[in-house]
């Protein structure tokens, strides 16, 4: 029998390509959605944060959760609500999902749950992060660090709890790629702030292909970095970009403090950037189609 997932985040900018990909590799797809969409191709139930409810059906054949819902980290200015928005969404879905399942028989064998590379903090150093270090302590770290806690508790109800830190996703269409893009079109793109804080990316490809892996690898447990073994900064990333697009860099950076005025404290997904370790992932067996960026953004752009 075919193994089901249940994705939450299912409609977004990976899981849309994530349910694509998964049903193609002849897995049951289902999607765990605040609206119900009745033109979906998958089978979609509902859950409702506010009304602490979940359609109990969701997990009548569910073998694995995917987790990857979330309002956008970077989508909106950080305002307290919306700091609130992010966390809630994360978190709190975690311990919805939770709180169900530990109250009722199921036979779910696992959970594999987004997190990102932002669990170790926006820091622009030598030092390459892995798995066992500890967490920062920006805003982002501490929702990571909250969100993969949840994540961890499933444990208790004899399931399996993978943790992906993915990296910043590049996909053709939705995503930070579309927009990094944008100034180099129109002739005046430049790297940003010190040009020296990494960008710890990912093809989205090579995500989808982990997030099978970690359904399919049964010793697969914990956190993986989820981003390509070639460390980039800022400079590089757009450097590659301008020459793939066929432009010319010829602006000086973008200062880091018009940065903070037009962004605010979101500016630090941009000013500053992580150099992040996928051995543990590879570890496991995984390959990566696309190890390197030029190839990466021939492949979404060329
Ligand atoms: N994209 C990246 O570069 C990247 C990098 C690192 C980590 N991640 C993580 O990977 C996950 C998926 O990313 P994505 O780029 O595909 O995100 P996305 O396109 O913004 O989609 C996220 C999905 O989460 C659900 N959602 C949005 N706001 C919500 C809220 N307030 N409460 C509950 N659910 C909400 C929505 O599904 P419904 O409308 O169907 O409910 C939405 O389709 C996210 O958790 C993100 O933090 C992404």
């Amino acid at each position: 029998m075919a193994t089901t997932v249940l994705v939450t985040g299912g409609t977004g900018s990976i899981g849309s390509l994530l349910c694509e990909h998964l049903s193609e590799q002849g897995l049951e797809v289902t999607i765990l959605s605040r609206t119900k969409r009745e033109n979906s191709k998958y089978k979609t139930f509902i859950w409702n944060l506010k009304e602490n409810f979940i359609e109990a059906a969701a997990f009548e054949k569910c073998d694995y959760i995917i987790h990857l819902a979330g309002a956008g980290i970077a989508d909106a200015a950080w305002t307290p609500k919306r700091k609130k928005e992010i966390l809630d969404s994360r978190v709190k879905t975690t311990n919805l999902l939770y709180n169900f399942l530990a109250s009722h028989d199921h036979q779910v064998k696992g959970i594999i749950s987004a997190s990102a590379v932002g669990y170790y903090g926006q820091i622009t150093s030598e030092k390459t992060f892995k798995e066992e270090d500890a967490p920062g302590n920006d805003f982002v770290a501490s929702v990571c660090k909250q969100w993969e806690e949840g994540v961890n508790r499933f444990g208790a109800l004899n399931m399996r709890t993978v943790n992906l830190r993915i990296g910043i996703v590049l996909m053709k269409k939705g995503g930070a790629l579309e927009k990094m893009i944008q100034p180099f079109q129109y002739h005046v793109g430049s790297a940003l702030g010190s040009g020296k804080q990494f960008i710890p990316w990912i093809h989205v490809t090579d995500l989808k292909e982990i997030i099978l892996h970690s359904i399919n690898s049964l010793s697969m447990k914990g956190a993986y970095n989820c981003c390509a073994p070639e460390p980039v900064d800022n400079l590089e990333f757009s450097k590659t970009i301008a020459k793939i697009l066929n432009k010319n860099m010829w602006l000086p950076n973008v200062p880091e403090f018009v940065l903070k005025i037009i962004l605010g404290e979101r500016s630090i997904l941009l000013t500053e950037g992580s150099k992040v370790s996928s051995e543990k992932i590879m570890q496991t067996g995984f390959d990566f189609k696309f190890p390197k960026l030029k190839s990466a953004l021939h492949d979404l752009l060329g």
